[in-house]
């Protein structure tokens, strides 16, 4: 089988783990790593703090209680995405507005923004989806006019840039996921980074159950999302690793694009010229011209071997939104579409030429006997 997804471990975060177990760094609450880590990948990112947390989904669960976002403030949110990006704003008690995907990138549509905009709204909720960054020269340009705060979901977007700026670089927060399929891993684990000292301070205290003083005093209802010592350390390892990872992903998609180009009913992604496109998973639209379903060609490429996954189920579908008190009942055609037709191929960073011709020449296959 060839797995939609490998991790890049070697020896490096082996060591880089014993070694922070030896020296006793397991709780999230002592040892160098941890600030370490959180300072390098800032500095990576382009952002002044780095706050370390168990997740991405965490993260996110953090930057939009640092926010104060609370009962019934209205949250823009990317309608196609994995459900984490909601689910910090949803057990706020605010509300996700679905906010439907553009035809080419399939992220947020910001022609949409303005109209979807009322009194109630506080935040955006933008996700670089796949890889491809949303246009945040222009979405923040859209947010300072009408006062709203900015947090990216960059779960899938290590390292694209808009404009040569990184993203997670623009928000007043981003949220990064170092799950073991995104760019790098801690296996389980994220970051929330920002340029803003007092959410840093926020974000820290309500990382680690809001302890004021005197101790066992809480002020603020915080959690524990505390990132472990030996997660930390593999985290530094994969950062050094970072560029050529994110090179690799590149030919990765550049050997697909190659290969399955031509192909009619073929959606492949894009990289618009004012972005630098990671391409987390090389994701594909399935159009009717092609012939067969998208379902069909998953099952298709599944009897060969050759593991996919589909887009996401788009936030405007989800029953525990739908029957939330206040959801805005938002129609979202294209990220409609996309769940229904939206698929992506292996994209481990390790994945040979071969291989990639291997999986094109089967997707060729598929649609010749279509
Ligand atoms: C866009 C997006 N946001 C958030 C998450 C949540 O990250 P985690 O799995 O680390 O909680 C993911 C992936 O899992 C994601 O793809």
């Amino acid at each position: 089988m060839i797995p939609v997804f490998e991790p890049a471990i070697g020896e490096e975060e082996i060591q880089a783990v014993v070694s922070a177990l030896r020296r006793g760094e397991i709780s999230g609450s002592f040892g160098e790593t941890i600030p370490q880590f959180e300072r390098k990948f800032a500095e990576y990112v382009g952002c002044e703090f780095g706050v370390a947390v168990n997740s991405g989904t965490s993260a996110l669960m953090l930057a939009v209680a640092a926010a104060e976002i609370g009962t019934g403030d209205g949250v823009l949110v990317s309608a196609s995405t994995n459900v984490a990006t909601a689910l910090g704003v949803y057990h706020k008690g605010g509300i996700p507005i679905p906010v439907d995907s553009e035809h080419l990138t399939w992220n947020m549509d910001l022609d949409l923004l303005e109209d979807l905009i009322t009194p109630e709204v506080r935040a955006v909720l933008p996700v670089h989806l796949f890889g491809h960054p949303v246009d945040m020269d222009r979405l923040m340009g859209i947010a300072d006019q009408h006062d709203l705060i900015v947090v990216e979901d960059c779960a899938e977007s290590h390292g694209a840039t808009v404009r040569g700026r990184m993203t997670g670089s623009f928000g007043h927060m981003a949220c990064f996921s170092f799950y073991a399929n995104k760019v790098i891993t801690t296996g389980e684990g994220g970051m929330v980074v920002t340029n803003d000292q007092a959410l840093c301070e926020r974000l820290r205290l309500l990382r680690n159950l809001a302890f004021t003083e005197p101790r066992f005093w809480h002020e603020y209802a915080g959690y524990n999302f505390r990132l472990t010592g030996y997660a930390a350390a593999m985290g530094l390892a994969q950062l050094e690793k970072i560029e050529e990872i994110v090179n690799e992903k590149r030919r990765v998609a550049h050997t697909y694009s190659r290969n399955l180009d031509g192909i009619p009913g073929l959606q492949l992604p894009v990289e618009l010229d004012w972005a630098k496109n990671i391409y987390w998973m090389y994701a594909i639209v399935v159009n009717p011209s092609f012939g067969v379903s998208r379902d069909e060609l998953a099952s298709a490429l599944q009897e060969k071997g050759i593991q996919t996954r589909t887009f996401f189920c788009p936030m405007n579908q989800q029953p525990f939104l739908q029957s939330m008190p206040g959801f805005r009942d938002v129609p979202c055609p294209v990220a409609d579409r996309l769940w229904e037709q939206g698929l992506y191929l292996p994209s481990s960073p390790n994945l040979s030429e071969e291989t990639i011709e291997e999986i094109s020449g089967e997707v060729w296959h598929v649609f010749a006997r279509a």
